[in-house]
């Protein structure tokens, strides 16, 4: 059995785009560990659809990137973020061709071969690099590929990191972060993972809504592992719901992409007329907090269970070709989109706000950086603008690697004595059952009170709720033998209460955030993002014989 492993330069937590991008960017006399909680290719980014957002053509400009990531952001993206992101666009794009992602192509008029665009809801421009309908998983598989030749990078799979190992929990006065405990799904134990760097890469957290675009493994660990650990985390009132995912009693988790809109798509009430112009100019086209909301409100005032996307308008081959993917997923449901509407649903997407990093991507505790879906970087504000996630993802995974490389080469890089995980106090669980309830509880309350549409009383509903269910996963946890359910869990309530906490402190309404009792936008103080600092980490305890606690009795 494995009690611990090497000590790695770097240890990545996650194997995204975000956590791949970074491994491969890193020096290759590096020794580099990437963790994954499932296989390595699963995540968000191996189902991502629409693309990536570059500004490769005369026509468009880093200016109007910008601007629409502001607009998006309705006020709280900050432009030096979105400027510098915008900037490095077409040389992450490069290296992703470079590396071979087969992305889809179109000849131009002169006869000559180019990237084919994509254009997508607030885009001013086309400017969405992407593989047919499929992008994400043509980048995750060639990385995958890349990262499985590079002998410098040992990957484990099935890897669930349960927290990190810092200064402040081994009693220093400083709070370097020294790796990771992680626990071995296949085996059922907890392996320390010593590293001289650790980086978060482990993705969202729309996993805590009932409804989701996202995979089973989106329960926000990074950044309720680097709350524990005494990182500030901001702005996670602003969870992004898609506005288009299909509704079918059998399809669960199935997105509809943004992408289908630019070329043409149109949202259509159950008597097949449209309405997306009685909530914007932009139409079918605006950003997505407002097409989610105009049709979040259409069904409840209509009662109906889903509104439609249609794009059966346009030639069945040109749909065939473009969205492949989608196509043949609608059809095993017996939809041809080719020649019928596609009910469609709301469901969240994306988490907005993350644990708080500058420029390179270091947060509050040293040694630990920050990267993708999991980090606030400033980029997204109130609300994302499509395709600026992977995009996001490349650009922090890079300036992270090169800041990482500089800092082991001038660093103090001596690892402490870490004690090995302690299961000596805790015993098997006799009531399973307890788990997957307060999973189920916590992903329904959060979709009725913390959705698309909340208010002050719904907001204190939750609380009140979150409360009671942190206090009894705490005692679970301090009390039984670990299970990835009861590990995800336990993340899950903590970036549920941290949720709650931030849009409850938000007393505006304001992109994805909008609450019926503030429903104004407030320029003076609302103009602002929504930062929480946690209370300092306690160090373990010492109990009699010397020996040490097990972390799992810490507090939240
Ligand atoms: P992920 O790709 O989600 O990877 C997370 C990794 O962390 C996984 O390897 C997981 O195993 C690991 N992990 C998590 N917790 C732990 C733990 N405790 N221990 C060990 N490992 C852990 N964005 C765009 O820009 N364009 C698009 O077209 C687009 N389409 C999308 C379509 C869908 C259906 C979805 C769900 C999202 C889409 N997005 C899109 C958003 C984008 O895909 C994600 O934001 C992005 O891929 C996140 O990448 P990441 O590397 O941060 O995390
Ligand atoms: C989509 O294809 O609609 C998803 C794009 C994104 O989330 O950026």
């Amino acid at each position: 059995m494995r009690t611990r492993t090497e000590v790695y330069d770097v240890l990545i937590i996650g194997s995204g785009a975000a956590g791949l991008t970074l491994a491969l960017r890193l020096p290759d006399d590096l020794r580099v560990a990437v963790l994954s909680k499932g296989p390595l290719q699963e995540g968000s980014s191996l189902y991502a659809q629409g693309g990536i957002s570059a500004v490769l053509e005369e026509t468009d400009s880093v200016e109007a990137h910008v601007r629409d990531t502001l607009d998006a952001g309705a006020g709280l993206s900050e432009e030096t973020t979105a400027r510098f992101v915008a900037t490095h666009a077409r040389g992450a794009i490069e290296w992703l061709i470079d590396a071979e992602v087969p992305f889809s192509k179109e000849t131009r008029a002169d006869g000559s071969e180019g990237l084919h665009l994509n254009q997508e809801g607030g885009h001013s421009h086309r400017r969405i690099v992407h593989a047919a309908d499929a992008t994400g998983r043509a980048i995750e598989t060639t990385l995958e590929g890349r990262v499985r030749a590079s002998e410098h990078i040992d990957v484990f799979e099935h890897a669930l990191a349960v927290d990190l190992v810092t200064g402040h929990r081994l009693g220093h006065p400083d709070n370097q972060c020294y790796g990771a405990y992680v626990f071995d799904a296949q085996a059922g134990r907890v392996f320390l993972a010593p590293a001289r760097r650790v980086v978060l890469a482990s993705g969202g957290a729309s996993k805590v809504y009932l409804y989701t675009s996202n995979p089973d493994g989106a329960t926000g660990d990074g950044i309720a592992m680097a709350w524990r650990a005494g990182c500030r985390v901001a702005n996670l009132e602003f969870n992004q719901f898609h506005p288009t995912c299909l509704y079918h009693p059998q399809a669960k988790s199935f997105l509809i992409s943004e992408a289908l809109r630019g070329e043409g798509a149109r949202l259509l009430l159950p008597d097949g007329s449209r309405f997306m112009d009685r909530f914007d100019e932009r139409g079918e086209l605006a950003p997505r907090d407002i097409v989610a909301r105009a049709i979040d409100y259409e069904m409840k005032r209509l009662g109906s269970d889903s509104v439609y996307l249609d794009i059966s308008h346009r030639p069945s081959e040109f749909i065939r070709e473009h969205f492949p993917t989608i196509y043949d997923k609608c059809l095993a449901y017996g939809i041809d989109i080719t020649t019928e509407p596609i009910p469609v649903v709301p469901a969240a997407h994306y988490t907005c706000g993350g644990v708080a990093v500058d420029r390179a991507g270091r947060t509050d505790v040293g040694g630990l950086y920050c990267i993708g879906e999991t980090s606030y970087t400033g980029l997204h504000g109130a609300n994302r603008l499509a395709s600026n996630s992977l995009l996001e993802c490349l650009v922090y995974g890079t300036v992270a690697a090169d800041d990482i490389a500089a800092s082991l080469a001038s660093g103090d890089n001596t690892l402490p004595d870490i004690p090995d995980w302690d299961e000596s106090l805790v015993t098997d669980s006799d009531e399973q059952v307890v788990v997957s309830h307060n999973w189920d509880e916590i992903r329904r309350f959060m979709w009725d009170y913390v959705g698309i549409v909340r208010t002050t009383k719904r907001l204190e509903r939750a609380k009140r709720r979150i409360d009671l269910l942190l206090g009894e996963i705490q005692d679970y946890y301090g009390s039984f033998r670990l299970t990835a359910d009861l590990v995800e869990l336990r993340n899950l309530a903590v970036v549920a209460d941290l949720i709650i906490r931030c849009g409850q402190s938000r007393r505006e309404s304001r992109g994805l955030h909008y609450n019926l009792d503030f429903p104004f936008r407030r320029d003076d103080e609302g103009a602002r993002a929504t930062v929480l600092t946690p209370t300092p980490p306690r160090p373990y305890r010492r109990r009699q014989g010397g020996r040490i606690d097990n972390p799992v009795e810490d507090p939240f």
